[in-house]
């Protein structure tokens, strides 16, 4: 999402592609974004797709009514529209799983937010959740029982701390801000493990669960890898460059053949403070947008100074891999797969048994990777797979305006990637992992979010969910609008199946926005509804039968006449580009990426829920376990701020 940190990066031009400025209106389009997007508390949504026959034939009515329903979707399409509260197709439920506050580890205290502590959050699920990934029991039903993995991507004071507001003004500066309540903050970022269950048609939390785990900004994680080790990694702290306290910032990710998850540090340049005059990276600070006014964790924790610190940036911005099934697990940081404001890591088992990772940077006009790993995926024994992601090569993407694509290897020694330019070693490619790509001509992208890999036919599907910066002169074949203000969705074919492969070819499959109105160049099919259209895609699912399914972030009245949600949308056939509307979310909230379990049944979401709903700061009451037969789904118990 176009969180605290983008926002933050925007205003002050730090943390993007070379060359580009802000405009005053691009400031006080950011400004404005921040008051009317970053509100309120964040809850997990599991949705019951149990269909009724009621539902079915209520979908089989509009079938026949819609040209927009010959869809291979077969749900009655959701009116687009903004509501005070979630809806979701008809004949579907959609029902609060946990939310920020609630217990994760055995004993954690009952969510107080009037008083809450550091001590109290690192047992409670967290909050501004971007991604669930869910891994099947072994030896239980696959599809009702499992390990739920969400991230807690950032926070924010004025909704954490009654009273307090926000404090990254300049006028304020953070004068409200105290060690306890940066540490509570530091508490409530990372990621949840934790263990559910569906009975009686409803999923529940499975209450003091082994497997349960609060991930922190503190959390000691190890750094692997080429960078590993490496000088630039090294801090008074860890003289030996190899361990680090805690992630920060973790936006998407995924989930490995394997069984581990891959959570991705996104805009971790925002927790660093302190003048960068005398740093001897200076250059490489200000590609990445470090510092930034928008925590004050130097304040009262030196590894966040950079005049205390001055390495600790590099430890950031890193995918990180975890195994949800031991919760003593240590993180690792996987170096090998680049530094830069990682959004998610979804891969895909090649065809000669090599994992390949594909990324995206999200910056307005940063880059897209795939990372291909030198090992093959061992089927048999998974403990071999555990250092699979740090050796093999890291490749960016240019587009060409043929309709072809090439993946350029970041490999230190070959090309640009030499001494000369300050890259003695791999170590020091990965670290400054955008300045690589810069040198090597990779193509500057619309904000690259989401980029999932389709496995039933092996295309991949990159969001890019805007870019109001990019000049009309700037456009080329990849991003083909200037001003883009609703994004667009690009299909990439590896040659040949071949996820190895150095070329592709590719596609817009759609260009976002309404396509009623000529002058915003959508192209959505004809097909598609005055409801089936989004703006700013952001994250993907695809399920079992292969059909892509776009989560979207930062769409509203204002914009598109729309809450965000969940659209499907056709890739293949004489429907291709044709986008329907299955699910909204509550005014003011932020849809984020959605993952099926195996048998369909049930899609999971983290959501954020804006701040104006109204809870007593009591112990939340049990989700439904009811299914409803059909009708729009009824409000559910939203966790709102404490103090709105
Ligand atoms: Fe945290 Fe790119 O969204
Ligand atoms: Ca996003
Ligand atoms: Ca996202």
């Amino acid at each position: 999402m176009l969180n605290r940190s983008q926002i933050a990066e925007e205003a002050e031009n730090t943390g993007s592609s070379p060359s580009i400025n802000p405009t005053m209106g691009d400031i006080i389009s950011a400004r404005y974004d921040r008051r009317e997007w970053l509100r309120g508390a964040l809850a997990v949504t599991a949705i019951s797709a149990a269909v009724s026959p009621m539902a079915l034939a209520a979908a089989s009515r509009a079938a026949a009514q819609t040209a927009a329903a010959k869809s291979s979707f077969d749900f009655a399409e959701l009116p687009a529209g903004s509501t005070e509260t979630h809806a979701v197709a008809e004949g579907y439920d959609a029902n609060i799983l946990i939310r920020w506050g609630d217990p994760v580890l055995p004993g954690a205290p009952a969510f107080d937010p009037m008083a809450q502590t550091a001590a109290a959050q690192k047992m409670q699920f967290g909050y501004n959740n971007d991604y669930v990934g869910y891994f099947p029991m072994p030896g239980s039903g696959a599809s009702t029982h499992g390990l739920l993995v969400v991230n807690h991507e950032y926070t924010n004071e004025e909704l954490m701390f009654p009273g307090l507001g926000e404090q990254g003004a300049k006028s304020v500066n953070f004068s409200g801000m105290t060690r306890e309540l940066v540490d509570i903050e530091m508490a409530a970022h990372g990621g949840s493990v934790i263990e559910i269950r569906k009975a009686d048609g409803g999923w529940r939390v499975v209450p003091d669960s082994k497997y349960a785990r609060r991930i922190t900004a503190d959390t000691p994680m190890r750094l692997t890898g080429p960078a590993a080790g490496h000088a630039r990694m090294k801090t008074g702290a860890d003289p030996q460059g190899e361990t680090v306290l805690g992630m920060i910032n973790n936006c998407a990710g995924g989930v490995t053949p394997w069984g581990t998850w891959l959570t991705c540090e996104e805009n971790f340049n925002n927790y660093f403070t302190g003048a960068t005059d005398k740093h001897p990276e200076a250059a490489s600070l200000k590609r990445y947008g470090v510092p930034s006014t928008s925590y004050i964790w130097g304040r009262f924790h030196d590894r966040f100074d950079l005049t205390k610190e001055p390495n600790e940036p590099n430890r950031f911005g890193w995918v990180v891999e975890i195994d949800p099934f031991d919760p003593t697990f240590t993180p690792r940081k996987r170096t090998a797969m680049g530094r830069f404001k990682h959004e998610g890591a979804a891969g895909a088992v090649n065809v000669d048994g090599r994992y390949v990772v594909y990324q995206g940077d999200d910056e307005r006009f940063d880059y897209v990777y795939k990372f291909v790993t030198e090992g093959r995926v061992d089927t048999a024994r998974r403990q071999a797979n555990f250092d699979l992601l740090d050796s093999g090569v890291l490749y960016v993407a240019r587009y060409g305006a043929d309709g072809r694509g090439q993946w350029l290897a970041l490999r230190h020694g070959e090309g640009p990637l030499t001494a000369a330019n300050g890259f003695a070693s791999q170590a020091d490619v990965v670290i400054e992992t955008r300045r690589a790509a810069d040198l090597l001509g990779a193509t500057r992208m619309d904000r690259p979010e989401d980029i999932d890999v389709n496995p039933k036919t092996g295309k991949v599907y990159l969001a890019l969910t805007n870019n109001s910066r990019r000049k009309a002169e700037e456009a080329d074949a990849a991003n083909p609008r200037g001003a883009n203000l609703f994004g667009h969705i690009i299909e990439m074919t590896p040659d040949g199946g071949d996820h190895a492969a150095i070329g592709f070819g590719w596609d817009v499959l759609v260009k976002c926005g309404d396509p009623s109105v000529a002058a915003v160049g959508a192209s959505f099919s004809p097909q598609t509804s005055k409801d089936g259209w989004f703006g700013m895609p952001d994250n993907f699912a695809v399920d079992s039968r292969g059909r892509l399914w776009v989560a979207t972030d930062g769409n509203s009245p204002a914009r598109t006449g729309r809450n965000d949600g969940v659209w499907a949308l056709e890739t293949e056939g004489p429907q291709r580009g044709t986008s329907k509307h299955f699910f909204r979310v509550p005014s003011g909230a932020e849809m984020c990426g959605p993952y099926f379990t195996p048998d369909d049944e049930t899609l999971s979401w983290p959501c954020s829920i804006p701040a104006k709903a109204t809870r007593s700061p009591t112990p939340s009451p049990p989700p439904s376990r009811t299914r409803r037969p059909a009708g729009p789904t009824s409000s559910p118990a939203c966790r709102p701020a404490p103090r709105c």
